[in-house]
């Protein structure tokens, strides 16, 4: 699939020729042109700190007002300053983990999932612990990676703060129905933290939608640059006690963005945002950034649909390989194309080097979603290997894969 950038007049966004296969997408994609570009324009032109009287200053600051608007397109976020910058989601997540943690009283309680990336765990467990409260786990239904719903309608109690969940699963593949699940703890007057990480560079995301309360992603699993983004309800981000120095502003984003950003990053996510807006159009003009992002993501998820039914069948068609997560056609929707699978008679990290030796990066292990590999029994094995597709690849790739893994 080719993807042209009609941002940048000289982008050359189709990425540049190589023998490689990128499979390794879920932990980082690939970065267009354009992306660059905005970065080196930024540091060459207008490198500066914010907030200053003087011309690279004031560009900076310009530079930075867009990425946060750009970002509440991608987001549908109703503000620009309901967007936080930082380091990357996990410490985004801690950040936040740690503020709403001091509003923790004893029998209170927070739900985390067996689905999610440790980064939307951890930092729930922790604060949960330091502020001598419960944290518990939503199971999953080990047979397709779905999220057991009857569990987490039992563990909605009144007892419960915050629900933190992922959209989509960064190890098997599962879309989650954030909608309903955010409709279900609002019933309950819990809190909902989501996880866009992994869903990011596969489907919209929209936060008014959805009424989730916060919801976290990194630009560099769509296109962009190490950038965490971190958005919120206004009223929540207002209340709760951020942990911030005594001279930064108390007025948002700024009270929860700690420190000097990296102002390069952030041009950058402003390019990967147009690039991905740019996905299926011809020309940048006409309907708005948000309209394109639509119109682009219909497009990439037809794309990655076919990608996705073609590895899913040609897997179907090689029992010695077992796929973890949701493979029954009907069911596909509730996929991205990140597939993880493993073998009998070989282990994920023996896969991966023989795809490595034909230039094939995937990656092998838990991807850090240790509670999925350990809930499916395959922690002790050496856990996954996960083929992750995103919008680049194609179906020739996915042709040298599968006769990549009949020569094992
Ligand atoms: C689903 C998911 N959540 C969270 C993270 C952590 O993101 P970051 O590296 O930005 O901290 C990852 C990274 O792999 C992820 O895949």
């Amino acid at each position: 699939m080719f993807l042209g950038c009609v941002n940048y007049p000289d982008c050359k966004c189709a990425l540049p020729a190589q023998p490689a296969i990128y499979l390794d997408g879920p932990g980082g994609t690939q970065v267009p042109q354009c992306v660059l570009d905005a970065m080196i324009h930024y540091l060459t032109t207008c490198n500066a700190n914010h907030g200053g009287v003087f011309r690279t200053s004031r560009e900076s600051d310009a530079i930075l007002h867009e990425a946060h608007q750009a970002a509440a397109d991608l987001l549908n976020a109703p503000s620009a300053e309901e967007i936080i910058f930082g380091q990357n989601m996990t410490s985004l997540t801690f950040h936040l983990s740690r503020a709403f943690g001091r509003t923790l009283r004893p029998g209170d309680e927070v739900l985390v999932t067996r689905m999610d990336h440790d980064a939307n765990v951890s930092p729930w467990v922790l604060a949960a612990r330091d502020a001598g409260v419960t944290a518990r786990f939503v199971d999953i239904h080990p047979d397709d990676c779905t999220l057991d719903l009857d569990d987490l309608r039992r563990k909605l109690s009144p007892r419960v703060r915050l629900l933190a969940v992922t959209c989509a699963s960064n190890a098997v593949g599962t879309v989650n129905d954030v909608r309903s699940l955010a409709h279900l703890a609002h019933e309950a007057g819990v809190l909902v933290y989501l996880d866009a990480v992994h869903y990011a560079p596969h489907r919209l995301i929209d936060v008014q939608d959805w009424d989730c309360d916060f919801l976290a992603c990194s630009a560099y699993k769509f296109f962009g640059p190490h950038v965490g983004i971190l958005w919120g309800k206004q009223e929540l981000l207002r209340g709760l006690p951020a942990y911030k120095l005594r001279p930064a502003t108390e007025d948002l984003p700024g009270r929860w963005m700690t420190g000097t950003q990296n102002h390069e990053g952030l041009a950058g996510v402003t390019a990967a945002i147009d690039y991905l807006a740019s996905i299926g159009t011809t020309s940048a003009a006409g309907p708005s950034r948000r309209e394109r992002l639509v119109h682009a993501f219909t497009m990439i998820y037809e794309h990655e649909r076919m990608l996705a039914d073609r590895l899913l069948d040609g897997l179907a068609a090689r029992p010695r390989f077992r796929v973890w997560g949701i493979t029954r056609r009907e069911q596909r929707d509730q996929r991205v194309p990140t597939v993880s699978i493993t073998a009998v008679d070989r282990s994920p990290q023996q896969i991966a080097e023989h795809l490595a030796s034909r230039e094939i990066y995937a990656w092998n292990g838990n991807m850090y979603a240790l509670e999925l590999t350990e809930r499916l029994g395959v922690e002790e094995h050496g856990g996954l290997l996960r083929l992750g597709l995103v919008h680049y690849n194609t179906t020739d790739e996915i042709n040298a894969l599968l006769q990549a893994l009949d020569e094992l």
